[in-house]
């Protein structure tokens, strides 16, 4: 293991026992012949989970579902869906994220011609299924016909038979067709969706055209993608029961990475979980956390975490600090966590506490692979939630896993906290509900983010992730130096795309 990680301003405290966070210090400028254009932002969320950037959605009912997620992941980054999901909720949404590249659906959902439209528009409704175009077979299992939307829509009597309504000898193809020449097909016969079958008609696949068009349009270099083109997606579990019970379904839908997602990792149900879900799992990366203290990691470390999250009460919601007195300012907290486990190949991710791209930039600098971000996501057009108008301005709700309002509408947030079997008048909340300013779409928002960290780099004179972890030196600062860093003596009249205060 190699041991070499040390930076000076931050042991100098530790020695007086003093913990540092993001706004005590400032990085210190290098020689710099990097290019902006040919920095290189490319990082670890666990032992094998690449990222594009470094970027890691909160698992939060604010912050992360599949729309987030799949936002995110096309960007480069990551994005954990929540746990206050239940377990087929949670799994759905993963598999929303891994299909949504695969133009090609390998098991479309068929109907037969001799049901009722009743009968079918029933089971969708009941099956929640959002398309509209189905392969019609007859009872010997053969492709006989195709309805799509239209059909349904102009059919005033549901107690016909779906060989009514139906289109017969349906465009489709016999055999291996891949997307570019099923666009081809579909778009000179002008048809919505091709089913594909095998050479005795039975139906074994699929393209739909929206999913198509929108594949062939994406800019897919950017895309954080599996060794099979699909994007990375990844799902928190909580400890013992709740974890199993969403495995399973995790799993069967293909998911990256689970985040075994408490408020103290270095306790002895996650030591128990992680142990089971790694023999059972031993092909799933498994990041666990939260800690924040070196040994924490270390024993993390050696149990087989394949990622480590630190962070104790750095977060914008969080009341853990003020609650309990737990907790430690985040700056030395990543630090003292990377450097115990520094060459052991456990990526380290930050979670919590971040405020500005400048914030991204230190915490890199102080060891962390990744960040962990839920306020600076939340509040996007891909955030769950509806927007607020409100004093003039438009917001979203923002609300901590550990707040009442959380806690009490579900389980896996009440676990996170250990408060699973308490009562709902007996709950202790560590954190709070509020809102946030809506920020609009997270591309716009992660540029912004990732254009600041590129800018750090380049004053540090770092071309790389490694290199600005191995070359970013602190200075501590007072809080004269904060009010100096931060726009003073004069009354901002335009807002900054990458600079407010909330
Ligand atoms: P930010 O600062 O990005 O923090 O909004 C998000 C992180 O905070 C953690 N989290 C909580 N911590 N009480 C806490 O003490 C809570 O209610 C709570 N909810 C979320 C979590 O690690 C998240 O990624």
């Amino acid at each position: 293991m190699r041991k070499k990680f040390y930076k000076e301003a931050i042991e100098i405290a530790l020695k007086e026992k003093i913990a540092l966070t993001f706004d005590d210090v400032r990085l210190q400028s290098d020689y710099s012949e990097v290019k902006l254009s040919e920095v290189n932002v490319e990082s670890k969320f666990s032992r094998n989970i690449n990222l594009k950037i470094p970027i890691i959605s909160s698992a939060m009912d604010t912050v992360t579902e599949y729309k987030l997620a799949i936002r995110l992941a096309e960007l480069g980054g990551v994005g954990i869906i929540h746990k206050s999901l239940t377990s087929e909720e949670q799994a759905k949404h993963v598999s929303r994220g891994k299909h949504h590249l695969n133009a090609y659906i390998e098991k479309p959902i068929c109907i037969f011609s001799d049901e009722s439209v009743e009968e079918v528009l029933n089971r969708k409704n009941k099956k929640g299924y959002s398309f509209n175009s189905f392969p019609v077979l007859n009872r010997e299992g053969k492709l006989v016909g195709i309805v799509t939307g239209n059909d349904f829509e102009f059919c005033d009597d549901h107690s016909i038979k779906i060989n009514k309504i139906m289109t017969t000898s349906p465009l489709h193809f016999v055999g291996k067709i891949n997307i570019e020449k099923a666009y081809q097909k579909m778009r000179q016969t002008k048809k919505k969706a091709l089913p594909v079958t095998d050479k005795k008609g039975k139906v074994i696949g699929m393209y739909v055209f929206s999913d198509v068009k929108r594949v062939l349009n994406g800019n897919k270099n950017d895309y954080n993608v599996d060794s099979k083109g699909r994007l990375i997606i990844g799902a928190a579990i909580g400890v013992y029961d709740d974890a199993f019970s969403r495995l399973e379904k995790l799993v069967r839908e293909n998911v990256d990475v689970v985040v075994i997602d408490t408020a103290h990792g270095d306790s002895k149900p996650v030591y128990e979980t992680l142990k089971k879900v790694k023999n059972q799992y031993p092909e799933l990366d498994v990041v666990v956390g939260n800690v924040s203290i070196g040994e924490s990691a270390k024993r993390l470390a050696n149990a087989g975490a394949d990622g480590i999250k630190v962070g104790q009460g750095p977060g914008s919601i969080c009341t853990t600090r003020i609650v309990a007195g737990i907790g430690r300012p985040q700056l030395t907290a990543v630090y003292d966590c990377a450097k115990a486990i520094y060459g052991s190949g456990i990526p380290i991710c930050a979670d919590g506490g971040l405020r500005y791209s400048g914030d991204m930039v230190i915490a890199i600098a102080a060891g962390a692979d990744s960040l962990m971000m839920g306020k600076m996501l939340a509040g996007t057009d891909e955030s769950p939630g509806e927007l607020i108008y409100l004093k003039g301005r438009t917001w979203k709700g923002y609300r901590g896993m550990g707040s009442l309002g959380a806690m009490q509408k579900s389980a896996g947030a009440r676990q996170r906290y250990f408060q699973e079997n308490v009562e709902n008048n007996k709950l202790v909340p560590e954190g709070i509900e509020g809102r946030i300013n809506y920020k609009g779409p997270l591309e716009k928002v992660i540029y912004q983010y990732i254009g600041g960290l590129k800018a750090g780099m380049g004053y540090v004179g770092a071309k790389n992730i490694r290199e600005l972890r191995e070359k970013g030196e602190f200075d501590r600062i007072t809080a004269a130096g904060v009010r100096e860093s931060h726009p003073h003596d004069v009354e901002i009249t335009e807002e900054a795309p990458n600079y407010s205060v909330d």
